[in-house]
């Protein structure tokens, strides 16, 4: 395969240099991966990895979860905050597991449909579980990709979601997406940070628009702060 530059140096990076541990990294148990997305939603991961454990030891399986009471996986999600995750976690524990089966959809247009899985998630399930070709567009993709490509276009435009959802598809390798999903989402969190980027020390550098520029700092751009 004939792969970009970008993707190669970040398919390297990954190989050779990406130190990040996180439990569910090349999990391809579809609800381990829902669950860890669902909690990783609005929570960072440092915060995310002791419910993930603590969840997976008591409910290591999606009928364990769709079978409990509401109020011991509250007590559970207690401290995460934003509780509607909470509830769609359960309603769709319980459609997977009473209605479907005990299998999420295997595909993107399925997993969109299920309560509490956007894009993101959708993309995110689907490549890890499933190594369906769909690339993730989060903050850490949005910030790499404005950067090395040096793209000013608002990431929250309908313009800029639209370039991003295109650039970020055709940089993803259709043999290993959901490695690469997960290194660029590694990448941008600890080389291509929003604050203090590692720039001197990073593998993309010489093909770096933003750094050959000095604009890092400046990227991505926001329509609304
Ligand atoms: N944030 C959300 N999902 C993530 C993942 N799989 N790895 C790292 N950060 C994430």
């Amino acid at each position: 395969m004939n792969l970009p530059e970008f993707t190669k140096n970040l398919l390297s990076w990954n190989q050779f240099s990406n130190s990040r541990q996180m439990p569910w990294k090349g999990e391809t148990d579809p609800y381990k991966i829902w669950l860890s997305e669902i909690i990783l939603q609005q929570t960072r991961v440092e915060q995310g990895l002791a419910y993930y454990e603590k969840f997976i030891s008591r409910f290591p399986k999606v009928q364990d979860l769709a079978m409990a009471q509401d109020a011991e996986v509250f007590k559970y999600w207690e401290g995460l905050g934003y509780y509607s995750r909470c509830r769609n976690l359960l309603a769709t524990a319980r459609w997977v597991a009473f209605e479907n089966k005990g299998h999420f959809p295997p595909d993107y247009e399925g997993l969109l449909k299920l309560k509490g899985v956007g894009p993101y998630t959708a993309a995110a399930i689907a490549s890890f579980a499933f190594g369906e070709p769909r690339a993730v567009l989060d903050g850490n993709v949005f910030r790499v990709l404005s950067r090395y490509f040096g793209i000013n276009t608002p990431i929250d435009s309908l313009t800029g979601k639209k370039l991003y959802a295109q650039l970020a598809q055709a940089l993803l390798p259709t043999d290993q997406p959901g490695a690469y999903n997960q290194a660029i989402m590694d990448f941008g969190a600890v080389v291509c940070k929003p604050q203090a980027p590692l720039c001197s020390a990073c593998v993309q550098q010489t093909d770096c628009e933003a750094y050959r520029l000095g604009v890092v700092g400046d990227l991505p751009v926001k329509e609304k702060s």
